[in-house]
């Protein structure tokens, strides 16, 4: 029997992909920051059965043409704005992601970007290597408060009710919106479901974890920031084309709002001269929400457990997309 062709999109750990490696023909992109150029995917993807994506791969219509023998795409992500899903179903093609393993990192990183927003940490630590910590003052530095204070959570998936379990240990009142409302999340945490607008309207903390959907694109507009308080804290480790940023930028810069802590952007890298980076009250993030070292490996091992499944047992694979 042939082995089965499995491609994977960047370097990863050789002892990650053993298990593969032992029973099917693996070929990896040779390069761990960047992603495999276009031309050299394509000609790869040919002759594969399965494929190892990241974010940084666009899996659409133009992609699954390249590839005729494909069973299945394994996302190294919770996320999958960056798949066709219909396009795939149509070719009977499976596709998965890896939900749950990241939920705690991620929600960390949310509470710590709510955090360094707040007590304005970055730029405290600039302040210091700076050399301009020259006296102690009243208000040096002096930020906004977490506990006690109201925060709203757009989009209360696991992650958004992880984040919700850290917050009620800080004692915070806990809003929020969602598609559907989550009896568990309004018992556990005492979080009471609003709509978008009231939500906006009452929270010192807008959190927004909401995946990228035609319905979620640009939700955080100008309108949007405008119905915050002038001293809220927006963060946003969803993603990025979930907000306008130019309206973003306005609303920061002409104080409707107080801050942004944000983990992703429209487009990523994020270019050296976009405007938000010059604001001394936005914390920027290289998108970094699931990357501790125990957890990415968690992601690699599930998304090549889900390929094994497929190419391998002939097993339906453990977390596909629905
Ligand atoms: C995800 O998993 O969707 C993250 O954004 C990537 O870490």
């Amino acid at each position: 029997m042939t082995k089965p062709k499995i491609y994977i999109t960047r370097k990863l750990p050789e002892e990650n992909i053993q298990i593969l490696k032992d029973q099917a023909d693996v070929e990896m992109w040779d390069d761990e920051w960047k992603p495999v150029p276009k031309d050299i995917l394509f000609e790869k993807i040919k002759q594969a059965d399965g494929v190892l994506t990241m974010l940084t791969e666009r899996v659409d219509k133009n992609f699954f043409d390249q590839a005729p023998h494909l069973k299945i795409v394994a996302n190294m992500a919770v996320g999958y704005d960056n798949i066709d899903i219909q396009e795939a179903q149509k070719r009977g093609i499976i596709t998965t992601n890896t939900p749950d393993v990241l939920t705690e990192t991620t929600a960390d990183l949310t509470f710590a970007l709510m955090m360094a927003t707040a007590r304005r940490l970055i730029e405290a630590s600039e302040y210091v290597k700076a050399g301009q910590w020259k006296n102690w003052g009243p208000f040096l530095l002096a930020g906004k408060d977490l506990y006690g204070k109201t925060v709203g959570i757009v989009g209360m998936g696991r992650i958004g009710a992880a984040v919700a379990k850290r917050c009620k240990g800080f004692d915070m009142n806990i809003l929020y919106h969602n598609r559907s409302r989550d009896p568990e999340a309004e018992q556990e945490y005492d979080a009471s479901y609003v709509s978008f607008e009231d939500l906006l309207k009452a929270s010192d903390f807008v959190v927004c974890l909401t995946p990228l959907t035609n319905e979620t694109e640009g939700m955080f507009n100008q309108q949007a920031f405008e119905l915050m308080k002038n001293d809220a804290v927006f963060v946003n480790v969803g993603r990025g084309p979930v907000v306008d940023e130019q309206a973003l930028y306005e609303a920061l810069k002409t104080g409707e709002i107080g801050g942004a802590g944000l983990d992703v952007f429209s487009e990523e890298p994020i270019q050296q001269d976009h405007p938000l980076l010059s604001l001394k009250q936005a914390v920027i993030l290289p998108h970094i929400g699931s990357a501790s070292i125990d957890t990415r490996n968690a992601m690699i091992d599930l998304a090549v457990k889900n390929l094994h499944q497929v190419l391998i047992e002939n097993k339906p694979p453990v977390t596909p997309i629905k």
